[in-house]
């Protein structure tokens, strides 16, 4: 495989900390893209995100065939329990799929353009569709834990504070400069995936609405948590909304779900508090459902 050199970076902390933030250009995307495509046989055009404790859904995938990203040049590596860290090609309903076990976020230390360096390189490896799967906690009252939510849009609160990985120089070559996001989870699939659950006897527990991303790793404040009810968010997480921002600004088509796996805390009197284990228990629980969910909804997509 040919190494990529560094880009001479004026970072004034350590080397580590300027692999952590370091972006990435057109052609050092085509070269990572190149040396998997020449790993594998697979030629994947749906690539699926599996968010904490989602990693199961590589569990029906045939013919597989396994990269860790500690092999990959410049892929993130997750610190964080329940992100396994490595791609999963092959068949999904006779799908040809390239799945992420395992993602990277900001509030590990990378940068929103490192963390997407790898949708980037999907695009690059002739990904068309991208699902996106995360564990979020539950805003939206309604909502109970082990609820699925088909994300219809997103809040991009990380963006409030200028984090969003299209910041810095732009290429045309994965789009243009100013992209637009109204519409970014697209209709059709979202209708694909109503009418999915329900044929599926999977309505009870499955929901629709916005997603939000605080930065995290802390967890939401009480007070936090009602600004975002008051603001029309349904979920919120610490990851996704990057990911989406550069597949649609290369214009890939975008799925997403959110697992509900706690909810959100709204009274200050509350002697709960949400914890890691929990997320991680509950996506345990919901790992069939989302495991034959997703697979049906492969079946019936056009890609
Ligand atoms: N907040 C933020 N991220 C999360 C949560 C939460 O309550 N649950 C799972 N991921």
């Amino acid at each position: 495989m040919k190494v990529i050199s560094e880009v001479p970076h004026k970072c004034p902390s350590s080397s580590v900390e300027a692999e952590l933030r370091r972006s990435y250009t057109y052609n050092e995307v085509e070269e990572i893209a190149k040396s998997i495509l020449g790993r594998v046989t697979c030629r994947p055009t749906l690539g699926i995100i599996c968010g904490s404790g989602c990693g199961k859904l590589a569990d029906g995938v045939e013919e597989k065939e396994v990269i860790s990203y500690k092999d990959i040049q410049g892929f993130p590596i997750s610190t964080v329990p329940g992100h396994e860290g490595r791609l999963v090609f092959g068949k999904l309903r006779g799908k040809a799929v390239v799945l992420m076990q395992g993602r990277a976020h900001c509030y590990e230390g990378y940068s929103p353009q490192k963390i997407t360096l790898p949708v980037r390189t999907m695009k690059l490896m002739g990904v068309k569709v991208l699902f996106v799967t995360n564990a979020a906690g539950g805003i939206n009252d309604k909502f109970s834990v082990g609820d699925i939510m088909i994300i219809k849009d997103h809040l991009n609160l990380a963006g409030f504070a200028g984090i969003n990985p299209l910041v810095g120089m732009n290429d045309e070559r994965f789009g243009p400069r100013f992209p637009a996001l109204s519409g970014a989870y697209d209709d059709e699939l979202r209708k694909i995936a109503k009418e999915t659950a329900a044929d599926m006897g999977m309505t009870k527990f499955f929901q629709e609405g916005v997603y939000s991303m605080m930065v995290g790793p802390s967890f939401e404040t009480v007070t936090e948590c009602k600004f975002l009810r008051l603001i029309g968010v349904d979920a919120t997480g610490m990851s996704t909304i990057p990911e989406v921002t550069v597949a649609r600004h290369c214009n890939m088509k975008v799925f997403g779900l959110s697992l509900i796996t706690n909810k959100c805390i709204m009274e200050f009197e509350s002697q709960s508090f949400a914890n890691h284990e929990e997320v991680l228990a509950t996506g345990e629980m919901r790992s069939k459902d989302l495991q034959r969910f997703v697979a049906e909804m492969v079946s019936k997509i056009d890609v």
